[in-house]
């Protein structure tokens, strides 16, 4: 692997505290790096020493060898990226590092920040002279999720990246893109013979794509409540498992084949009307929440891939913050079975297919058999549990996706295309203007039940 210097902007927020510095600290102890440089830099004027310790907290079973070389390593620079005569300062304090640390120049922007000001740091960054590469060197820029605020705001940042960075540096990150379930989804699809032919209108009676998390808004008041739970998570966690899980085979297994997959999806997604909205109790209680916001916590939505492999398919999808339990799945349920002609024997279960990507990350099929000494049909389930096979320690999001940044893997990270087409559907979504529903925490809003019930089904809000 080449040697690199990471240079976070944002480097005093909550990212870089919980995932980008344990993200590192995993790849130094995996032996991903070896020669490498951090450079952090934000408006606050700290310690290097008050930004690892509180990164500190979120890395188990720390070895000190491995953190004394991140910390080693670690240098921060209090700037402000719309100072721009300040600013410049970076790309000396960063030649100085490379040159003292024998690195070849191979620069990874990652920008924790906010997305609004994207434009103005890649700008700055130009104008810097810090995103220059040689023949002999690499310049990557990674792009934190939210990208955008809307289809408009995202097609602007577009327009102004792409002046300074080629698509081939530029990684938009959606951290699902690297958990180890969402990556399985097509692998599992296109290597089972036995699951891609059912997969679709004529075996599949309905999907779910449910987000459901047990926690609030964390430290993150002023930020959520300019997004909601649509633009949060349903844009882009929600609209991969989504296009992931019903994408036709890409002609290669990489990078762009996949995404064009995924993209030809989106453009065939139809949202409807039906959409429920709610915010739970106490959210506006929030620090950083306004008295009066009317920003959703919990959305549960009906919409159609209206392709010939799912024409007519319902596709339900749930999310929402501080409800009972964190599960975060696709699921598929099957048309059930016809009646078994002896005594018209009915009374059995549709079966139905779970991919499990968190908690107990697995996969999950429903069947039915016959029970001993009866007459009778009862459900079973064929249990694929990952971490029984492959061990509990699969990495984290953030390091899978540090190490393709470096490696230059474009296939798990979002092209423009892709971004903008997410935005469009989501766009649909928010435009709607509907009564937002208070909820009790540990639960939803029951009106999202009508909306499922009166189809005839039932969320599947529950693991496996
Ligand atoms: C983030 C959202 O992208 O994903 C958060 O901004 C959400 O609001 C988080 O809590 C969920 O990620 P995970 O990995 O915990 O499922």
């Amino acid at each position: 692997m080449d040697d690199v210097t990471f240079i976070i902007l944002g480097a005093t927020g909550n990212l870089t505290k919980k995932k980008l510095i344990p993200a590192i600290y995993h790849l130094i102890e995996n032996k991903k790096i070896k020669k490498f440089a951090i450079i952090g830099v934000a408006r606050n004027k700290t310690q290097t020493k008050t930004i690892l310790n509180k990164s500190k907290k979120h890395i188990k079973n720390i070895k000190q060898k491995v953190w004394k070389e991140l910390e080693n390593n670690f240098h921060y620079l209090p700037l402000d990226f719309y100072q721009q005569e300040k600013f410049c300062s970076l790309d000396p304090f960063v030649k100085n590092i490379e040159k003292k640390n024998k690195l070849s120049g191979n620069r990874l922007f990652y920008l924790a920040t906010l997305p609004q000001h994207f434009p103005v740091i890649a700008k700055t960054l130009k104008k810097c002279a810090l995103t220059k590469k040689t023949k002999n060197n690499w310049v990557r820029a990674v792009f934190e999720k939210p990208f955008g605020h809307d289809l408009k705001s995202a097609k602007k940042i577009n327009k102004t990246i792409k002046k300074i960075f080629k698509e081939k540096q530029i990684y938009r990150i959606d951290h699902y893109l690297g958990k180890e379930l969402i990556q399985n989804i097509a692998i599992t699809k296109f290597t089972n013979t036995f699951l891609e032919p059912l997969l679709n209108n004529r075996y599949v009676d309905h999907v779910q794509v449910i987000l459901s998390e047990n926690v609030g808004i964390e430290e993150r008041g002023p930020f959520y409540d300019k997004y909601g739970v649509i633009r949060d998570v349903l844009q882009n966690h929600m609209m991969q498992m989504l296009s992931l899980s019903t994408m036709e085979k890409p002609k290669k297994f990489s990078g762009n084949y996949i995404r064009d997959e995924k993209v030809k999806i989106l453009k065939t997604v139809k949202t409807t009307k039906e959409l429920v909205v709610g915010q739970y109790i106490g959210y506006k209680k929030e620090k950083g929440i306004p008295k009066n916001s009317k920003t959703e916590t919990f959305a549960a939505t009906k919409l159609f891939v209206n392709n010939k492999r799912w024409k007519k398919v319902p596709f339900y999808l749930i999310a929402g913050k501080k409800m009972k339990n964190k599960i975060t799945s696709v699921y598929f349920q099957f048309k059930k079975a016809q009646c078994l002609n002896i005594n018209n024997h009915c009374d059995f279960k549709a079966n139905y297919l779970t991919i499990q990507i968190q908690p107990e990350e697995g996969y999950y099929l429903q069947m039915n058999a016959k029970v001993p000494g009866e007459e009778k049909v009862t459900a079973v389930k064929m249990d694929f549990c990952h971490a029984c096979t492959f061990g509990p320690n699969t990495p984290a999001a953030y390091e899978t996706l540090l190490e393709d940044v470096i490696e230059g893997d474009q296939s798990s990270f979002v092209r423009t295309d892709e971004i903008e087409q997410q935005w469009k559907i989501t766009d649909k979504i928010t435009e709607q203007k509907k009564k937002l529903y208070k909820y009790k925490i540990k639960t939803y809003p029951k009106q999202a039940n009508k909306l499922i019930e009166k189809d005839n089904r039932k969320w599947h809000l529950v693991v496996k």
